[in-house]
């Protein structure tokens, strides 16, 4: 018997915290790259183990390439968060505080005071609840998009 996609088995509370794994973020002039998003996800994935209703999971471009690392948050009927310029070292507390407040928040929108700074600083966009109830966007196809990067286009 086939798995189920995840999508059947999650509970429509559940958080997904992508990352990007595919940034790539220039080593001074060397015209050497390093890709963030691959470290920042695997402490991510570590900080969070566990942790109810939040999923870490790594994921190709976002469309913020000239701001690695990237993010974004989805879930349920919360609104979508994109946000860029985060750094392992620097943000890590930040981002997994963030990830929390934003699990708490049943529209996603987590006050302003309370967000973490990388967040106010890194917001790139945010994106309403699809229309779709949680059950119409189960029964949708899912496709598995390998959309190429934009950061070489
Ligand atoms: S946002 Fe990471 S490669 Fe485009």
């Amino acid at each position: 018997m086939p798995e189920e996609p995840a999508m059947d088995r999650a509970d429509p509370t559940d958080v997904t915290l992508f990352v990007c794994t595919t940034c790539r973020r220039a080593i001074g002039e060397s015209g050497d790259f390093e890709r963030p998003g691959e470290p920042l996800h695997a402490a991510l994935a570590d900080r969070l183990a566990g942790v109810a209703g939040i999923a870490v999971t790594a994921t190709e471009c976002l469309s913020v390439c000239k701001r690695p690392g990237t993010i974004a948050l989805s879930g349920g009927r919360r609104w979508t968060y994109v946000i860029g310029d985060l750094d392992l070292a620097a943000h890590l507390d930040e981002i997994v505080a963030g990830a929390l407040a934003y699990r708490e928040a049943p529209d996603g929108i987590v006050p302003w005071r309370e967000r973490p700074q990388c967040f106010k600083k890194g917001v790139v966009a945010r994106i309403p609840p699809s229309p779709l109830g949680v059950a119409d966007v189960r029964a949708a196809p899912v496709s598995s998009s390998t959309a190429p990067s934009e950061a070489a286009e």
